[in-house]
């Protein structure tokens, strides 16, 4: 069952060993990556590869809109974690354009458990529904709550306790907003950095 991939797999350590003999017995002892992405699960994105970080560069949680809900522990866990114990210092909060689950959260379809899920990004839509609604063209209003949504989820990164904490404590750790294009595989800042707490 799924040989090819087995395959892939194997050419894929041989291919790493051959570049560098000491490769996987390093990563056994320790990973210590200065960057957490939370990013959307959609399949074209995949975070290593855009911006170049190998095994051990990059800590990763995935889900349907790149969202960083307050009360969902899947995120908490990785976020406490990413803070607490490997002490990263950026946070990447990494939206798409044309992304299903942005659009799946406003063209009122029902789907089911993924509703609930997406209700995040329909409480950006409504907060700001007259920026929106001023764009004719459906494809660039999704994209433009495309990055609302990514900068709603900064604000809640960087809202966390777990990142008030550690700001409190000195700790160094700054959280980004960015959206990637599937069109031409460039990512974009929005330029919403958070390096510390509001006043
Ligand atoms: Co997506």
């Amino acid at each position: 069952m799924l040989e090819h991939l087995k395959a892939n797999n194997r050419d894929w350590a041989q291919r790493m060993v051959a570049r560098d003999p000491g490769f996987f017995r390093r990563l056994v002892n320790q990973q210590a990556p200065e960057y957490l992405w939370i990013g959307c699960a959609d399949s074209r994105v995949p975070a290593n590869e855009i911006i170049g970080l190998g095994p051990g560069e990059l800590f990763v949680h995935r889900n349907v809109g790149n969202l960083a809900p307050s009360q969902d522990a899947n995120y908490l866990s990785v976020l406490q974690y990413a803070i607490d114990v490997l002490r990263v210092k950026h946070v990447l909060v990494v939206g798409h354009y044309g992304c299903g689950g942005v659009s799946a959260a406003v063209d009122g379809k029902r789907r089911g458990l993924v509703d609930h899920w997406l209700h995040p990004i329909r409480e950006v839509w409504v907060d700001h529904r007259d920026e929106l609604v001023a764009i004719p063209e459906e494809s660039a209003r999704l994209d433009r709550l495309c990055e609302l949504n990514v900068i709603r989820q900064v604000g809640n990164v960087a809202a966390d306790l777990f990142v008030q904490e550690a700001w409190a404590r000195g700790q160094e750790v700054s959280v980004h907003g960015w959206v990637y294009s599937l069109a031409d595989g460039l990512i974009q800042d929005l330029n919403v950095t958070v390096e510390g707490p509001r006043c």
